[in-house]
């Protein structure tokens, strides 16, 4: 494992001190908290996109014109995806929930790790793969029921009027889940403090999210093990293993309010 330098340690404390100081501090995470869960990022190293086109595999418009594509990336992703348990990225910010550190989690993730660690609080702004609806009548179908379907169907299609079955989650090309957009624009604008976890921020209209915080006085704590764009105007930028600085900074806000209780009672 990638020892600690003194730097991160540094700033492992920093971030623990702002996330107990603030007063609305919210959590935006990608894919990248995912893949100490085994589960693919999208543009690291090995990401999904390396191996399948986005434009191809991933947009709404090669979906319609044929949607056996999606289903064949799919069906290699799916037993990872549906298989993976949360990590210690996952329980940490479910940690920090818990203490009331921060008030909600937005997530670009489709894969429910969040909720399986027990957080609450979770927009998931580009869907969720555990579910699946119909492109023409609009019913809906469970994991199970679309799992058999594809053993048997190129493109799963709905039982009710033939049209082809989609998972909601976002493709390329297509809109994001209005409320959950809102909610997540307004966190964002009311945050003092915002912990990017995990992603690269290279895709609107999430990636704008932190420049509504920055707007209104906010401060970023990006935790990514490559850099991003919005590192300049982070106070701090740790690039390291979320599932590694993420307890980490739970370990430190514990040993600093300990502290300060061990204070007020001498
Ligand atoms: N710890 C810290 N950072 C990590 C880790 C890890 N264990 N693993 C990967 N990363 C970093 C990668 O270096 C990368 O910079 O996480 C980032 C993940 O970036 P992306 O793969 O671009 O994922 P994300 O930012 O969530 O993508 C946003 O793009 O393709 C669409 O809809 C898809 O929601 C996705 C959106």
């Amino acid at each position: 494992m990638k020892t600690l330098k003194p730097k991160e340690i540094e700033s492992i404390r920093k971030a623990s001190e702002l996330l107990l100081k603030s007063k609305n501090a919210v959590v935006l995470t990608g894919a990248g908290i995912s893949t100490e869960s085994g589960i693919p990022d999208f543009r690291g190293e090995s990401g999904i996109w390396e191996k399948y086109k986005p434009e191809i595999y991933g947009s709404i418009q090669s979906f319609l014109r044929d949607p056996s594509k999606f289903w064949k990336m799919a069906e290699d992703i799916a037993p990872t995806l549906f298989s993976a348990e949360p990590n210690p990225g996952h329980y940490a910010i479910a940690s920090l929930e818990k203490m009331n550190i921060i008030k909600a989690i937005i997530t670009q993730n489709i894969d429910e790790l969040h909720q399986k660690a027990g957080s609450i609080i979770v927009y998931e702004v580009h869907g969720n793969i555990n579910r699946f609806s119909c492109l023409g009548c609009r019913a809906s179908y469970n994991k199970e029921q679309v799992l058999r379907k594809v053993k048997k169907e190129k493109s799963p299609a709905c039982n009710y009027c033939g049209a082809p079955l989609k998972p909601s989650v976002v493709l390329f090309g297509e809109q994001l889940p209005n409320f959950e957009k809102y909610m997540a624009i307004d966190l964002a604008k009311k945050s003092d403090v915002m912990l990017i976890a995990g992603s690269s921020l290279t895709v609107a209209p999430i990636c704008d999210l932190p420049l509504y915080s920055l707007r209104e006085g906010g401060k970023l704590i990006i935790i990514n093990d490559e850099p991003t764009d919005l590192d300049e105007r982070a106070e701090i930028v740790i690039n390291h293993k979320t599932g590694i600085i993420l307890p980490l900074i739970v370990e430190e806000i514990e040993k600093i309010k300990a502290e300060q209780e061990s204070i007020t009672y001498d």
